[in-house]
């Protein structure tokens, strides 16, 4: 595993401690490498009406945003679970409009630790993205 990996899921796991998750009890953490090699962090964030909730994917992409990223280069996603936490559909979309060709989203577990790796294609095939308009 690289040392840029490594500090991702470090980053991660520590969102994943701070996640706000009391109706789920799920928590998610998300680290994301931009292409200036900042890392940004984010993690879920329930809310009372349930709706008004985020995922920790959503508040890491805001994040890098707010802080002058365009390129999600790799995403890691944490959380614990039996299966593999894989970003929901409308994150898979939001990851999609910042993603270059060798864009990875890295699923761990915080017990587990690194699992497995995917390319934006696997998990959202045929995308619609900004090349369409
Ligand atoms: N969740 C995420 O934050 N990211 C994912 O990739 C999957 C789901 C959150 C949303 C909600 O707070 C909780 O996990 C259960 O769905």
């Amino acid at each position: 595993m690289t040392k840029k990996l490594n500090k991702l899921i470090e980053k991660a796991t520590k969102a994943y401690k701070n996640a706000y998750a009391p109706y789920s009890k799920f928590n998610v953490g998300a680290a994301i490498l931009d292409e200036h090699d900042s890392i940004h962090v984010g993690c879920n964030v329930e809310n009372a009406a349930y709706p008004s909730g985020s995922c920790a994917e959503e508040q890491a992409i805001g994040n890098m945003i707010v802080n002058g990223g365009k390129i999600i280069k790799d995403i890691v996603v944490i959380g614990k679970s039996d299966m593999l936490i894989t970003p929901c559909g409308a994150c898979r979309q939001r990851i999609r409009e910042f993603c270059d060709k060798d864009t990875l989203i890295h699923i761990c577990d915080v017990d587990k630790g690194y699992l497995k790796s995917f390319n934006l294609k696997e998990l959202l095939a045929y995308s619609f993205g900004p090349d369409n308009l």
